[in-house]
């Protein structure tokens, strides 16, 4: 079984989480892609989806669900969406695909947090994975010293603007000790959108995509 297969088993496992009525959030990725193709075929079952990025409420748009902004929709039932590395406790690195701000915004305004991945996401410290980091674009070199302070090694994402205008740092190199330490000193600084630690806002259930079949881990 790859990788592939593995998202999309945990994406049809994650339909189980959906509540009866109510709005629901909306990740980004190719593990969401395949959620959203699932999503299609029980959208009679939900009001409608707050959505984290244009590519998925372009896909949703295209599957007939109903896309609400969030400040019209209130709070939400759940939010699903993949992650680029957890921990054991549910502690995420997300952003990969550039979307991290409407995530973080999404997943905070969420009564509870479906992260859905491949067996390959967990692991037992965070950072292998480069941290992505939005940031204003004229803040882009302070913040990139400031990261290397840190103990980083920022490389900016070029040709990349996000959804909402800003650029991408990722930062290689990190052993992230303490999540929620990081995410709040990375996100204190000036011209810093948002870093791609989900650790204040973790995950509540994290499905994992496996050859057995699909593994449900909680804190
Ligand atoms: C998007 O910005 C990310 O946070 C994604 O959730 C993350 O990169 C996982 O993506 P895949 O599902 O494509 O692995």
């Amino acid at each position: 079984m790859n990788a592939d297969d593995m998202k999309r088993q945990a994406a049809e496992a994650a339909i189980d989480y959906l509540p009866r009525g109510g709005i629901i959030g909306v990740g980004t990725g190719s593990t969401v892609n395949h959620f959203i193709d699932a999503l299609a075929a029980v959208k009679g079952r939900f009001d409608g989806a707050v959505s984290s990025s244009e590519a998925s409420t372009e896909r949703m748009k295209r599957h007939g669900i109903d896309v609400l902004d969030l400040n019209t929709a209130g709070g939400l039932e759940v939010y699903v969406d993949g992650a680029d590395e957890s921990n054991r406790q549910l502690q995420l690195i997300k952003g990969g695909g550039g979307a991290l701000t409407r995530e973080k915004i999404v997943a905070a305004a969420s009564k509870r947090f479906v992260c859905i991945a491949d067996e390959s996401k967990l692991v037992d410290v965070l950072g292998s994975f480069p941290l992505p980091v939005e940031v204003i674009p004229m803040a882009r070199s302070y913040v990139a010293r400031e990261l290397t302070r840190l103990g980083g090694n920022p490389v900016w994402r070029e040709n990349v603007v996000t959804d909402n205008g800003n650029l991408i740092l990722d930062v290689h190199g990190l052993e992230i000790m303490q999540p929620m330490k990081l995410e709040t000193e990375i996100n204190q600084l000036a011209g810093v959108v948002t870093v791609g630690i989900f650790a204040h806002r973790p995950a509540d259930v994290l499905i994992l995509g496996t050859p057995q079949g699909p593994r449900v881990v909680e804190p």
